[in-house]
């Protein structure tokens, strides 16, 4: 019988930075993996064997593409060859900063559409506690199928950190939380396939809340360090140092680093589903909330420091030319979403200041309508300011400290790559 049949084929839905390298996984583990995917364009680079995502380069793609493995497609009838289905879909805000579901709803209306007897269907998407449960067990009922005899279904958080080449899908452990104990037990052998440990919990919504709790210790621990690194700026005290004196205990600390504010698809973004789920249980999560406060503050405060920068230098903000080094929301990734880059460039702009950028990973920054500039020595004699917002390993620095007047180091770069800080070189 289907229902008992072990998994063969698993459908991956939403082919972006989490479903992508998910389908690479179990395509390498020897699953069938069929990715159903709406952008065009990420189906044409797929299927011409190109990659847009640095967690599944086109050399791991490539083979599993062409033996077959690995199919992509927009299409959700494939779904109905699947045993089990991996939901990657985006969960964004809206414009009130609440979640907005539609995506996922639309594109569960078609896997529901496709739903076949005994296949498992698994939500990876961040979303507030209640989801899985709520909202995706009613669309799949509606199909006239029962859960636990017909189908099966689960939340297991996705945890992926891109770029990161320590942490991968296999050693970095998995959750799973299913609807029932069955749910959750097909969903571990699922994940056993690609991950070394899968640790189940007792329901989808301690798994939900479990990737929120991850994703907002995260954002308050960089709004402390943020709120500490603006303190010590006023004091005249060198964060940087602090953090490094503190880490030196071996227990019950945990080093986090300021910057100049949040970004990606999930720090900025999960605490406002926790926030927002919160209130229907009258409970404001003021804790959160202000952490997002002061690390939506940073991209002000550091064009404050940059004015206060080039004050020094008897030079106004307006006519400046300043030059961001970075503008991806994190190093050695591409991804510019929500990066705190775009909102220094814009506030930049909005005082006047001449801006450009450089990033070697990042030629065109439409948001910005802007171009990455070479760092020519041209460049770099009528920069009038450098600012390291992201510092790529491939981003060179030494001309930029050698040539430019002024740099706002917000990263502590310079003295990791070189050992010192030049005089002309400021950390946040
Ligand atoms: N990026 C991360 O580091 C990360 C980490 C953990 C969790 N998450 C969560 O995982 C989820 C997906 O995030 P992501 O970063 O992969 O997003 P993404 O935007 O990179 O990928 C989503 C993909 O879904 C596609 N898509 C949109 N609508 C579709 C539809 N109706 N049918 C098929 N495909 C469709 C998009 O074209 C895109 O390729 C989000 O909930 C996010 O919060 C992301």
């Amino acid at each position: 019988m289907r229902a008992h049949r072990s998994t063969q084929m698993v459908g991956v839905v939403g082919l972006g930075y989490v479903g992508l390298p998910l389908a690479t996984a179990f395509a390498e583990a020897g699953l069938d993996v069929v990715g159903v995917e709406a952008d065009p364009a990420k189906i044409a680079a797929l299927n011409a064997q190109d990659s847009y995502v640095e967690d599944a380069p086109a050399a791991r793609l490539a083979p599993l593409l062409s033996s077959g493995r690995l199919k992509i497609t927009d299409d959700y009838a494939v779904l109905r060859e699947a045993e089990a289905i991996v939901i990657c879909l985006p969960t964004p805000l809206n414009e009130h900063r609440e979640p907005d579901l539609s995506i996922l709803v639309s594109g569960m209306e078609s896997v529901a559409k496709n739903l076949q007897d005994g296949v498992l269907v698994i939500l990876e998407s961040t979303t507030f506690p209640g989801t899985t449960r709520e909202v995706l067990l009613p669309l799949l009922e509606q199909t006239g199928r029962r859960l636990g005899r017909d189908f099966y279904l689960a939340f297991a958080p996705e945890r992926v950190d891109p770029g990161n080449r320590r942490y991968t899908i296999r050693n970095t452990p998995r959750v799973v939380g299913g609807m029932t104990p069955e749910c959750t037990e097909r969903a571990e052998r699922l994940y056993g396939t690609i991950a070394e440990e899968v640790y189940a919990v007792s329901d989808p919504e301690s798994a939900e809340m479990a990737k929120l709790l991850e994703n907002t210790f995260r954002g308050i621990n960089i709004a402390l360090v943020n709120e500490l690194a603006i303190l010590c700026d006023r004091m005249g005290i060198d964060v940087w140092e602090v953090i490094d004196a503190a880490s030196t205990k071996p227990f019950g600390f945990m080093p986090f680093y300021p910057g100049p504010g949040l970004g990606g698809h999930c720090i900025p973004v999960d605490p406002f589903y926790l926030t927002w789920r919160a209130r229907s249980f009258d409970m404001a999560t003021e804790f959160i909330e202000l952490a997002a406060r002061i690390n939506v503050s940073m991209p002000y405060h550091v064009v404050a420091r940059i004015s206060s920068a080039l004050n020094a230098e008897k030079k106004p903000l307006n006519g400046s030319r300043v030059l961001v080094l970075g503008v991806s929301y994190k190093p050695n990734v591409e991804d510019t979403r929500e990066s705190p880059a775009l909102m220094i460039l814009d506030l930049l702009r909005q005082s006047g200041a001449n801006v450009a950028y450089h990033d070697p990973l990042v030629p065109e920054l439409p948001e910005a309508k802007l171009s990455s500039t070479e760092l020519s020595s041209f460049e770099l004699r009528r920069t009038d300011c450098a600012v390291i917002v992201t510092d790529h390993d491939a981003m060179e620095l030494s001309e930029v400290i050698e040539i430019v007047p002024k740099v706002i180091d917000l990263r502590n770069a310079v003295r990791r790559r070189f050992g010192t800080l030049p005089e002309t070189v400021e950390v946040l």
